[in-house]
Order: C-alpha cells, then structure tokens, then sequence
C-alpha cells in the first residue's frame, strides 16, 4: 500500500500552466516546485535557483500579479493562473522601463538575484500603475525598499538597485519624490 502511494506520487501527470501568456500542456511530476518546473521543464531559466529555503528570494516570479517564491511553491497550486517570469516582463522587443533603468544605472553586476528584484519591482509599480495602492501609501524610497525587502543581493550594495527602481517609477510618473530629493530623472534623462 505504501509503495503504491510513493509510486503514485512520483508518476507524472499532464497539468496546464499559463507562464507568460503561453498554455504549457505538460507532463510534470507533481511534487515538483514551481522552480523545478519553471527551469527544468519549460527551459526558463531566467528565474534562479538559490537557497531553496524561501531566504534569498533569487526565484521570484509572479502568480497574478503578486510576487511569490517559486521553490516554496508546487507548480500544481499555479494551475489555473497567470505566472509570469523575467522572460514576460519585456513587450516583445522593448525592455520594461525597470529593465531599461537597471541596465542604465548598473544596477545588475552578476545578475543572480537581478530577475527575481525586477519581478518583486514589477508587482510593485503595476499596483501603483493600477492606482490602487496610491491613496493607501505613496509610492518612495521606503516602499520600494519594503517591495525588495526579500531579495538578497550580494553584489551591489542595493543603492543602484533603488535608484533604477526609481528612475523607473519616476519615468511612468509614479514616483512621489521629497521635494529636496535629487529627482533621478532629470540627471539621466537630460540628454536624451
Ligand atoms: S531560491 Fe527561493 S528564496 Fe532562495
Ligand atoms: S547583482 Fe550579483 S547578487 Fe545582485
């Protein structure tokens, strides 16, 4: 009896998954996390495998629109909604304004924890875009750092990563800056 229920749960079944507006009708093991699937089924290996433990947030992805930590996640629970990685986040050939500031400003030096930061900033920006976040907090420095607050970077000592998450929102006039702030799109956006 046990050794059918462990056979059972290390078969494959067929399950649908829409992943950046694309139907994936796939045969997956079911225990396996949105990770696994992401990465080693659909080949999207934009989003990255860190720790595993729901610490480093390197495999952030979006589940309707809210940012979720895709080794904690079993890609059977995604079934029946809109998961979106760092490869959906581009139209078509034009760079998301926060992928366009990123690579503007050097905010990704090796780029491990860069898809799971845009996809957290991403969620952010949309629900402001959306104005329902805008009457509740404004959106500045503070709550862009509380969006990112789960994602580790090692590598650019986060003040990069906050300006071009700011230039982004500035440029999509989301940004409510402090008057006495430098406003980061009149320095970079001078010369354009
Ligand atoms: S790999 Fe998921 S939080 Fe680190
Ligand atoms: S750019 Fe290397 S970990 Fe963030």
């Amino acid at each position: 009896m046990k050794k059918s229920a462990a056979l059972k749960s290390s078969a494959k079944q067929i399950i649908t998954l829409n992943v950046n507006g694309r139907v994936y009708e796939q045969a997956l093991f079911i225990h396996h996390t949105l990770l696994e699937v992401l990465r080693e089924d659909l080949g999207l290996t934009g989003t990255k495998h860190g720790c595993e433990l729901g610490e480093c947030g390197a495999c952030a992805v979006l589940v309707n629109g809210e940012p979720v930590l895709s080794c904690l996640l079993l890609a059977v629970d995604c079934i029946g909604k809109e998961i979106t990685t760092i490869e959906g986040i581009a139209d078509e050939n034009r760079l998301h304004p926060l992928q366009k500031a990123f690579a503007e400003l050097g905010a990704a030096q090796c780029g491990y924890c860069t898809p799971g930061i845009l996809c957290a900033a991403k969620s952010l920006l949309d629900k402001y875009l959306r104005d329902d976040s805008r009457a509740v907090k404004p959106l500045n420095r503070e709550r862009i750092k509380e969006a990112v607050s789960g994602n580790i970077c090692r590598c650019t000592g986060y003040l990069k990563i906050l300006e071009a998450i700011e230039l982004a929102a500035e440029r999509l006039n989301l940004l409510q800056n402090d008057p006495s702030q430098k406003i980061l799109s009149t320095v970079y956006d001078k010369e354009k």
